[in-house]
């Protein structure tokens, strides 16, 4: 998967650190591998230690250079220790990807407090406590920090099943606005990637798969199949580097035109009385 090599200029993130939540699996996993081909040291954190420690492993194996760090995003203090001790072990922290999310369809009538409440809390809190505690060391990048989330345009539309997640990634693509304008003027581009079904990983497994709407999700992307982890891993390198110098407040849509052709399907909708 190291397409980096045709796309980027060999090592065009030498010298950064980056620090990826939930960076052991699916498209997490794609970015931390495609971010250390492209030359940068690569923090690998979240809460299941064989995960974190293999991906660690693996990338030190082909050469890179990385950090298996344990957290719950969810705890502020774990988060916080964790950015603390990157920069005792790296030297700093300009790349702050916050991926890690919790999602399961549930209708909202049946819904319990506790599971909106731990989807919001692994989200859109997790993502602030990231956010919140990557600031001085964003601040303090040399390259001008970056921090991308990652979102949907789900969130944007309605998301029968996923009232939560939508809501938390409602948030979060609300909070890299405000936090764009907030500390621009420190640097730190904040933005958004936003995914369309990606292959082969949990979230398409637990929404489309197990629900048996896979078909009609393909059916809805314009290019015609999902995404690979890899489009997103390099949409993540082209924001990290020189490429995302002027980029900051946006969401970079990486779904196949999935919500192009939601918006043309609805302004053709018959009008309903
Ligand atoms: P995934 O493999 O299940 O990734 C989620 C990651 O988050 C896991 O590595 C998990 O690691 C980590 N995590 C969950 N709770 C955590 C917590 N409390 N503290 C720390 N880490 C935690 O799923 P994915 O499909 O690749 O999703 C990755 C991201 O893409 C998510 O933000 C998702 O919303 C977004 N997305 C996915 C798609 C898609 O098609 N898959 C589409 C749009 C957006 P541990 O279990 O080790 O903690
Ligand atoms: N349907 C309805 N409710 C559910 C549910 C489901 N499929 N899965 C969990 N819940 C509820 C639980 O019942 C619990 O509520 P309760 O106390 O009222 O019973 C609440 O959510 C928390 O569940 P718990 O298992 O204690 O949470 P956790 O912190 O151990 O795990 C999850 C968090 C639930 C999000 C878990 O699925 C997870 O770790 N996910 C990470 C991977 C992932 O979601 N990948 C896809 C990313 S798009």
């Amino acid at each position: 998967m190291d397409t980096t090599k045709t796309m980027f200029a060999e090592n065009c993130l030498a010298g950064r650190v980056a620090f990826v939540t939930g960076g052991a699996s699916g498209i997490g996993l794609g970015i931390s591998h495609t971010l250390a081909d492209a030359g940068a040291k690569v923090v690998v954190a979240s809460r299941k230690l064989e995960n974190i420690e293999k991906t660690r492993d693996d990338i030190i194996a082909k050469g890179g250079q990385a950090l298996a760090i344990q957290l719950d995003v969810r705890d502020y203090d774990s988060v916080s220790r964790a950015v603390e001790q990157t920069v005792a072990e790296f030297g700093g922290l300009d790349i702050m990807i916050a991926n890690a999310a919790g999602n399961f369809v549930a209708p909202t009538a049946e819904m319990s407090a506790n599971a909106w409440r731990t989807v919001i809390d692994i989200d859109l809190n997790g993502t602030f406590h990231c956010c919140r505690a990557a600031y001085s060391a964003l601040k303090a990048s040399e390259f001008g920090g970056r921090i991308i989330a990652i979102s949907t345009m789900r969130a944007m539309e309605g998301w029968p099943g996923c009232a939560h997640a939508g809501a938390a990634k409602a948030g979060i693509m609300s909070l890299m606005r405000s936090l764009a304008t907030e500390w621009g003027p420190d640097g730190i581009r904040c933005n958004t990637v936003a995914p369309g079904p990606i292959d082969g990983t949990e979230g398409v497994r637990r929404i489309y798969e197990e629900k048996g709407r896979l078909a009609t999700e393909i059916a809805s992307v314009p290019l015609g199949r999902m995404g690979q982890v890899s489009d997103i891993a390099n949409a993540i390198v082209y924001l990290a580097g020189p490429g995302g110098d002027y980029i900051t407040g946006t969401d970079l849509v990486v779904d196949g035109g999935r919500d192009r052709k939601r918006v043309v399907v609805s302004q053709n909708a018959p009008a309903v009385a």
